[in-house]
């Protein structure tokens, strides 16, 4: 009987150390993570494949996948904000989002309104015209002629040295492409990857891209000046470049090994 009784006392013991084992582990899982700080990203969405609607109107593209990894290896969560192209930096420094991804070209003259992450795509800007236009091949054979581009853009800065040029904005690329192929325009002066990736993937037959990149152009990630979410963002832009992170996204969208980026521009 006083055998059967120490057993007991045993069992329940046990028991009880299993019981408060499996609580502190479960406790200790089931910790909440860290509250993550929430970054609002500006971004101006019809640049495929960088930023776009995609089939179920969600956001897509390199620029998207590229922010979420870096949230990821950073520690921060983003929540996306669409507006116009040329509002992005006006809201940057008006500390309404706290940075933009948008295929936005680190430029010297930007540099002195906000700060930019370290690069993270090269680009450059491409002319853009029918398919079987042959006297159009430089910026120089563009003069007096009707061109389109996207407002507060590269391009459209770029448009403005054509001497006699009759130049037409528009809200976004596509808008601009569709001009072209309306044959409303000569010419539309874009971002290369973008116009090219318009030509194959939404079939824009008849149009090409003349041989000659007009620039080179790096795109970076803008925060208002002095931002303190900057160092977050090159942390984890630095993290995922190293990691294979970006190489992925870069296959992804562009199917290709990812060429060689600077540290800065
Ligand atoms: N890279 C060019 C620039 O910075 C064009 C960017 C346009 N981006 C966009 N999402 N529409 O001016």
């Amino acid at each position: 009987m006083h055998r059967l009784f120490q057993f007991r006392k045993l069992g329940w013991a046990l028991l009880l150390s299993l019981f408060l084992s499996i609580l502190c582990v479960s406790l200790f899982i089931g910790s909440p993570a860290k509250a993550q700080k929430t970054l609002k990203i500006a971004t101006e969405p019809a640049f495929p494949p960088f930023e776009f609607q995609g089939s179920n109107g969600e956001l897509v593209g390199f620029d998207i996948d590229l922010l979420k990894e870096i949230g990821k290896a950073a520690g921060f969560q983003v929540q996306f904000q669409s507006m116009q192209f040329d509002g992005i930096i006006p809201a940057l420094q008006a500390k309404t989002v706290d940075a933009a991804v948008s295929g936005i070209t680190i430029t010297a003259e930007r540099q002195q309104a906000v700060d930019f992450s370290r690069p993270y795509f090269k680009a450059g800007l491409a002319i853009a015209v029918k398919s079987d236009n042959q006297d159009i091949t430089s910026l120089e054979s563009l003069q007096n002629k009707r061109v389109a581009v996207q407002i507060g853009t590269t391009g459209a800065l770029e448009a403005k040295k054509i001497p006699g040029a009759k130049i037409r904005t528009f809200d976004n690329a596509p808008l601009s492409l569709q001009e072209l192929l309306n044959g409303n325009v000569d010419a539309v002066i874009n971002d290369a990857p973008v116009t090219l990736y318009a030509i194959k993937e939404n079939n824009l037959k008849g149009l090409k891209v003349t041989s000659q990149l007009l620039t080179e152009e790096y795109y970076g990630i803008p925060t208002a000046k002095g931002s303190p979410n900057l160092d977050d963002i090159n942390r984890g832009l630095t993290a995922i470049l190293n990691n294979g992170t970006y190489e992925q996204i870069y296959r992804k969208w562009f199917n290709a090994q990812p060429p060689q980026l600077p540290e800065s521009t």
